[in-house]
């Protein structure tokens, strides 16, 4: 990874931890990681975990981000939530278009707004692509991820970079303990490098590898050219073993 693009390992909690868990976990995390990581960290709790989180981590490095939000800043959305609320209890970023959000209904137009409207409210968006394993067996995973970027940028401009970061997480290699080998990982981030320079100093944009990462594949992974982190669903919901990650992201 290049000097100029800090690491940044995130913890996707997914629908995981009640208010006290999360509470216990960044208690325990923060000990773990200490005040001067070399690397930036954060937790993405389920929404009602947010609040407790950020209070667990307030005034260490350790940031809190959401799992999606909604493109409006408010109104008649029935179970959604908005970028200023999520400002308002100490979250710092967000996750946009996760594959398993995506597969819940949410669409490229949608996940391009909300990238749109996260950046704006001033939260740090982390992009989510991904190709299935029928994509990949296709041999489409380039045209697949180039579309996927190409759409959620639509309307992102140079002065977002310290906003954004993308994450490639091939979805067969999510919660399946298969995780892309280093050269696979390698190849689609440094395509979504590519496809983001449309828009962005894409050698100043951090790319994060998500898929089954663990303390065992970890360092592999991130000391790719065009990986500078990483995005972990399974094995960041034990705080030794994200901070584990953490460190050999450091
Ligand atoms: P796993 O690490 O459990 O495969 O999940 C990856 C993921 O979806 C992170 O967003």
């Amino acid at each position: 990874m290049s000097a100029g693009r800090r690491p940044l390992v995130a913890g996707n909690w997914k629908m995981h931890k009640t208010p006290g868990e999360a509470r216990e976990f960044c208690t325990a995390l923060a000990a773990l990681v200490g005040s001067e990581p070399s690397v930036d960290v954060a937790v993405c709790p389920p929404y009602t975990a947010l609040a407790a989180a950020a209070d667990a981590l307030a005034g260490t490095s350790i940031a809190v981000y959401a799992q999606n939000i909604h493109e409006a800043a408010s109104g008649a959305h029935t179970g959604d939530i908005s970028a200023p609320m999520l400002l308002d209890v100490g979250v710092q970023g967000t996750l946009v278009g996760h594959s398993e959000r995506r597969a819940a209904g949410d669409t490229d137009d949608q996940v391009a707004l909300r990238v749109r409207a996260g950046i704006d409210a001033g939260l740090l968006v982390v992009l989510c692509c991904g190709e299935s394993l029928d994509t990949r067996r296709a041999g489409d995973t380039e045209r697949w991820v180039t579309r996927q970027v190409q759409s959620a940028l639509a309307d992102v401009h140079a002065a977002d970079i310290d906003r954004l970061v993308i994450a490639y997480e091939p979805i067969w290699a999510i919660g399946t303990g298969e995780t892309a080998t280093p050269a696979q990982a390698q190849d689609a981030c440094a395509t979504v490098r590519a496809v983001a320079a449309e828009r962005v100093d894409a050698a100043a944009l951090r790319v994060l590898y998500g898929g089954s990462v663990n303390p065992g594949n970890a360092a592999e992974l991130m000391s790719q050219a065009d990986v500078d982190g990483a995005l972990v669903g399974g094995a960041s919901l034990d705080p030794e073993s994200f901070a584990q990650i953490v460190e050999a992201a450091a």
